[in-house]
């Protein structure tokens, strides 16, 4: 056993891996000469199934006779998050990354951006719930106001208006505790 190249992935497909008793991801790979294209099992991280874009860089690894597996992936993007960090990533085959998940030394987590913040449901019902009540406090005033006046239909003097004394209440409402600083979103 031992390292026996970096390689370049030109490519990759899943099939039968070489026991034929499970669907592996194969990779092609090309070494120092370009047309020494191999096909080499993936060898990835338990919980985790990443297929790397043409140009990543794997080291491969011999593991017996004519059992080789590509055990690290480089995608030779330019690193970014600082120490104590992870960046989650999907990219396009220019290189240019797609949904990220950024975990931050401050503690937040960025999904695909970092321009709002994620929501939380109990804060959005409870200020959902408060402006609901408020709202049917003022329907059942509405309901039951009546119009105090003095007029009589075609004879007399016009009626006297005056203001309802069945008023409703500005509602209170507060979406503001829904807001969840540590989680961003775009
Ligand atoms: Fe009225």
């Amino acid at each position: 056993m031992g390292i026996v190249a970096i390689g370049t992935v030109r490519g990759s497909e899943i099939a039968e891996n070489k026991d034929a008793d499970e669907k592996s991801r194969l990779l092609q790979v090309e070494f120092t000469n370009a047309d020494d294209l191999q096909t080499i099992e993936q060898l990835g991280a338990t919980g985790e199934d990443s297929n790397p874009q043409p140009g990543a860089r794997v080291i491969v690894i011999d593991l017996g006779p004519s059992y080789r597996v590509a055990v690290a992936l480089s995608d030779e993007l330019e690193p970014e998050v600082k120490a104590g960090e992870k960046e989650i990533y999907s990219y396009d085959g220019a290189g240019a990354k797609l949904a990220t998940i950024k975990l931050l030394s401050d503690s937040s987590i960025e999904l695909n951006g970092d321009a709002d913040n994620a929501v939380a449901f109990a804060g959005l019902k409870t200020a959902f719930d408060q402006l609901k009540s408020d709202f049917d406090s003022l329907v059942s005033a509405y309901n039951a106001h009546v119009h105090a006046t003095t007029a009589t239909v075609s004879t007399g003097s016009p009626g006297v208006l005056s203001a309802t004394v069945s008023t409703g209440s500005p509602t209170t409402a507060d979406i503001d505790p829904a807001k969840i600083d540590s989680i961003k979103v775009p």
